[in-house]
């Protein structure tokens, strides 16, 4: 996650969302890969933060951005928070201004961590397979795996010059990590492993957006069910245009077409109704509104997988309907 930092200030950005933030101090930036940096923050008192679920992510407010970044421990008994992010030059700015700006020592805004890419307690074994930066919440998955001694594999794909973690997964995975800078070599390992596992394997991938699918889709070709099939996408970048819906606002009694490549939030805003956002990225929260009726495609990273099964709540910003249904808000 990204946080609220003035680098030159080192004051925290009270612009941003304050229900349930923490204020946290950076303690540590280090090089991990060669646009790669690793960020560590701890309470400025040195209390320790809330535990969470392996696999979180955590939203910073940094400057004008807000993002979600994975925090690559296990999530026990916390003293400090750690996440990489690479830096995207032509993304929406947010990582830029973390390698940019954010400074040891300054103090940036949090939102306690969110559990949306939970391993299962109840699998016999976890496949773990990384791509790139995408390795970061698979490293939590790998040391929560390794802590538990919960049988686990790896594989890893990613760029030789610009990767990060790869010394954690190699010391946690030992020769149940296989590494892979060339893509034939891992398409051609990744079908044998998924073949290859017992009954009762849950598969977790996390990469760009054509890794995942090229997982996922040989997963389900080789007959795996979906139910065992968990991946995490990162970034808006990884959302597409979305189907076309209809909104039905009860408060007005009026009926919204919010096309494909249009976001909820978009519409909404396009017919004067004007909903509170800050990072239009299914991340902060800041836009999330009641859902009275209708089946959402959640696409956010906010809500909890209980808030989104109740049916009860949408974030507008990333959320949409299946194609041509109809979802239904009090506005
Ligand atoms: S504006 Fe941040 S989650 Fe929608």
């Amino acid at each position: 996650m990204k946080l609220a930092v003035s680098a030159e200030s080192s004051e925290v950005n009270t612009a941003a969302p304050s229900i349930g933030a923490l204020t946290l101090i950076v303690t540590g930036i280090t090089q991990s890969g060669r646009s790669i940096r690793t960020f560590t923050f701890a309470d400025p008192q040195g209390a320790p933060l809330p535990g969470f679920i392996p696999g979180s992510h955590l939203v910073v407010h940094a400057g004008p951005h807000t993002n979600a970044y994975s925090l690559t421990s296990d999530g026990t008994d916390p003293i400090e928070y750690s996440i990489s992010v690479l830096r995207v030059a032509d993304g929406a700015g947010g990582s830029v201004w973390m390698h940019d700006h954010v400074r040891v020592g300054d103090l940036v805004r949090v939102l306690p961590p969110r559990s949306a890419f939970a391993p299962v307690a109840r699998a016999a074994k976890h496949l773990l397979v990384a791509g790139g930066i995408g390795v970061t919440p698979i490293v939590s998955h790998l040391r929560a795996a390794a802590r538990w001694r919960r049988k686990v594999q790896i594989l890893y794909t990613f760029r030789p010059d610009n990767a990060a973690h790869v010394d954690d997964v190699v010391e946690l995975g030992g020769t149940d990590a296989e590494l892979f800078t060339a893509r034939a070599d891992f398409a051609v390992r990744l079908s044998v492993v998924l073949r290859e596992q017992p009954v009762g394997t849950h598969l977790y991938t996390c990469g760009p957006g054509p890794l995942i699918d090229h997982v996922v889709e040989t997963a389900v070709a080789l007959g795996w069910p979906e139910s065992r099939i968990h991946f995490e996408r990162f970034g808006i970048d990884a959302l597409d245009a979305g189907d076309p819906f209809r909104l039905r606002l009860t408060e007005s009694s009026t009926t919204l077409d919010v096309p494909s490549g249009t976001s909820m939030l978009e519409a909404l805003e396009a017919t004067g109704i004007s909903i509170p956002n800050l990072c239009r990225q299914g991340v902060c929260g800041e836009c999330r509104i009641p859902l009275t009726a209708g089946e959402a495609v959640h696409r956010d990273l906010f809500l909890s997988d209980e808030e989104k099964s109740s049916r009860e709540a949408i974030m507008p910003c990333v959320s949409r309907a299946p194609d041509g249904c109809t979802l239904e808000v009090p506005l």
